[in-house]
């Protein structure tokens, strides 16, 4: 008889985008005239940029040729062009010392977010945000780390839930059990909000004291435009000695369709067995990657090599800026229909207040039904998102402005 892994059967529900994707489809059958804007899911909608078309392009004729033909890549990480661009450019340009041999590339953030858990114990006391990325805790709920699930509080009995709210400035505190495993997503998604340097630092320096490591998600890094916040947690010393750091070009260079990411394992990062002795990290998640990974394809790693060309690196600013102007609009739009708003400075997503006696479900149901618009109830990242939503950026100018004019006028 085939049994299943049964810490499957205490995940809640769908997906969360799945949940609310299917909710969208069963309203647009009901009402096939109405007009819906998505500024739900954070998906990007500028195309792929000519230098990036232009080098894949290349990359699929070279293997077309026999005498450029490649097979297989290296497994475990990249190629050599890849890895030492992503050092030079995303490090190097920032004081910071990521050896090319630390970055292994891979088909997307979510799944490296994801997969890593398999070379951690399965005892590990986990701590997350709330609200948070649902990536970080249902992938621990599959793997038997959360524990039941306690349908009176939406938590479950052994995550450490750190709320991040209005109240506290978005700034979670140090947990009072202390955890193993500490997942930060900053830039922050869902909340769009960030930390400080100096804040960052606290963290860090917790983690060491406490033989704990940091998932540190900075998917959104290319967003920020304040001094005082961290591009890489690498950039806090001590870090590489706590620290994998995810990466992504899915929203940095419009990649949701094509695929790719890195994740960065530094050597020096040291886990422990039951009896305490030290183990690389590094080794484990290289063993990890040359078993279940064949690494991403060819053309691809050449199109994001393409990203950190001159005029790569020029086009997709633009792209970004585009974004950051629809959240400043979003922003002051809702601000002047007399919403409060988190967010939209540093990051592609607006989280706001839902009007006061409302469920953030309550709202997607009446922005969806009168506004035909679409945004994440924040109760989807977690209990201390009841009462927020978000709204994504990353659609066209044109469905943006439409949404909030649609905002202000009929909700
Ligand atoms: C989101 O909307 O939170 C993200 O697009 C999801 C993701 O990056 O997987």
């Amino acid at each position: 008889m085939i049994k299943i892994n049964e810490n499957f059967l205490e995940l809640q529900e769908s997906y969360l985008f799945s949940t609310i994707a299917k909710k969208v489809a069963d309203f647009q059958s009901k009402n096939p005239d109405k007009k819906i804007i998505k500024l739900g899911i954070g998906d990007v909608t500028r195309p792929i940029v000519p230098a990036v078309v232009k080098a894949m392009k290349k990359a699929v004729e070279e293997q077309g040729k026999a005498e450029t033909f490649r097979g297989y890549g290296p497994a475990e990480q990249c190629y050599d062009f890849l890895k030492e661009k992503i050092a030079k450019f995303d490090y190097k340009k920032r004081g910071v010392e990521v050896l090319p041999d630390e970055i292994f590339v891979s088909d997307g953030a979510k799944c490296d977010c994801g997969n890593i858990g398999d070379i951690f114990g399965v005892d590990n006391v986990v701590a997350i945000t709330d609200p948070v990325y649902p990536v970080y805790l249902d992938t621990n709920v599959m793997a038997g780390r959360a524990g039941k699930y306690k349908a009176e509080t939406g938590t479950y009995e052994n995550m450490i839930y750190m709320p991040a709210t209005a109240e506290n400035g978005f700034v979670p505190s140090f947990p009072e059990k202390v955890p193993d495993m500490i997942y930060l997503c900053l830039p922050n998604n869902p909340t769009g909000t960030t930390l400080t340097k100096a804040q960052l630092k606290m963290w860090v320096d917790y983690a060491k004291k406490n033989k704990a490591i940091i998932l540190f998600d900075a998917a959104y890094e290319a967003f920020i435009s304040e001094e005082s916040v961290p591009h890489t947690i690498y950039e806090i010393e001590g870090a590489k000695e706590v620290a994998i750091e995810f990466r992504s070009f899915s929203k940095t260079a419009g990649f949701t369709g094509i695929r790719c990411a890195y994740t960065v394992v530094p050597k020096t990062l040291k886990g422990y067995t039951k009896s305490g002795e030290e183990v690389s990290i590094y080794n484990l998640w290289n063993r990890r990657r040359a078993t279940k990974f064949n690494g991403v394809s060819y053309p691809v790693q050449r199109a994001a090599e393409a990203v950190y060309s001159e005029e790569g690196q020029k086009q997709i600013k633009e792209n970004i800026q585009y974004y950051m102007e629809n959240a400043k609009m979003i922003k002051e739009g809702l601000q002047a229909a007399g919403y409060t708003v988190f967010g939209g400075v540093n990051a592609p997503y607006i989280w706001l207040k839902v009007p006061d006696g409302m469920t953030s479900w309550e709202f997607f149901d009446k922005l969806l039904a009168e506004a035909n618009v679409v945004g994440t109830p924040g109760v989807g990242f977690g209990p201390s998102g009841e009462g927020y939503f978000r709204l994504t950026a990353f659609g066209t100018r044109e469905n943006t402005l439409e949404a909030i004019e649609r905002i202000k006028n009929r909700v």
